[in-house]
């Protein structure tokens, strides 16, 4: 029985705790990664039963938690405090945390929020963008912080970006995006978050590196996906509902079906289907 499987099951058994050198022998068997973020103990109780291997809070709590237009109000103290709540829920999955607006500008103010987030309860952190990150990335890999990195749609750069919209379409965006890729995996990352970009640009980029790559809006051929819990638990905030996002709940009478079903569908590759990829 796979470790997805034997906790769709009623009675929880013990399977071992996912862990970073686990992630990469995950994308060498070719064994799909399901991620969701949660920012509360409940539902992280509730995610880590359904077989998800990771969760992520993340800074998505500014728009689905405290109901912000943006990402960019959220402060390490809130990502603290949701990490140490999600923490105390699990029992198995592998806990990442976002690090906020320029609390990673410089180095040690990577060092000083990872830190934060770490005591918190997380076993990784996250920061978006390549560029001037990949020195910050570097220097905290080299100090046994594990660095999840994120590429595309980078929602802290949304001024500069123009909105959340699709990025890498053109050839010469589609080239830079697969060079930073590949340069945070060099920096040492050990995990790297694609985030609306088209499904070929993703496939390109997660064979050319060797840690997992985990896709949101960027099709089935990443090594996971991730979506914010509300989005897959059909509770997206007003407006129009984005391409990726599939609403789990759909055909099922409970939130734990809907969490099983997304495990299911992100394992057996039927999640992302080409409805929701670019
Ligand atoms: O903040 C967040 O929830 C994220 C995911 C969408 C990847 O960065």
């Amino acid at each position: 029985m796979s470790e997805a499987a034997s906790y769709g099951a009623t009675v929880k058994t013990k399977v071992p705790p996912v862990t970073v050198p686990r992630l990469r022998e995950l994308k060498a068997r070719g064994e799909k990664i399901a991620m969701l973020t949660a920012y509360d103990y409940t539902f992280a109780r509730a995610i880590d039963a359904a077989g998800v291997d990771m969760v992520l809070v993340g800074d998505s709590l500014g728009m689905v938690v405290q109901g912000g237009r943006s990402t960019l109000g959220v402060t390490v103290a809130h990502i603290a405090y949701h990490t140490e709540a999600v923490a105390r829920g699990l029992d198995r999955a592998l806990l990442v945390a976002d690090l906020p607006l320029l609390s990673y500008a410089t180095f040690e103010r990577a060092l000083d929020a990872s830190l934060t987030v770490l005591r918190a309860g997380a076993a990784m952190v996250k920061l978006e963008g390549a560029g001037p990150m990949l020195n910050v990335i570097t220097e905290l890999a080299a100090r046994d912080v594990p660095v999840c990195g994120h590429l595309g749609l980078t929602p802290q750069s949304m001024h500069k970006l123009g909105g959340f919209r699709l990025q890498g379409r053109e050839a010469a965006a589609a080239e830079q995006l697969l060079r930073d890729a590949e340069r945070v995996a060099q920096a040492g990352a050990d995990l790297l978050v694609l985030e609306c970009v088209p499904s070929e640009l993703a496939l390109q980029i997660t064979q050319a590196i060797k840690i997992p790559t985990i896709g949101i809006g960027a099709g089935v051929h990443c090594d996971g996906q991730v979506l914010v819990l509300h989005d897959a638990l059909g509770l997206a905030g007003k407006g129009r509902r984005p391409r990726f996002v599939k609403d789990f709940m759909a055909g099922q009478d409970s939130i734990r079906g809907a969490l099983v079903e997304y495990v299911r569908a992100v394992k057996a590759g039927e999640f992302p289907g080409p409805e929701h990829a670019y």
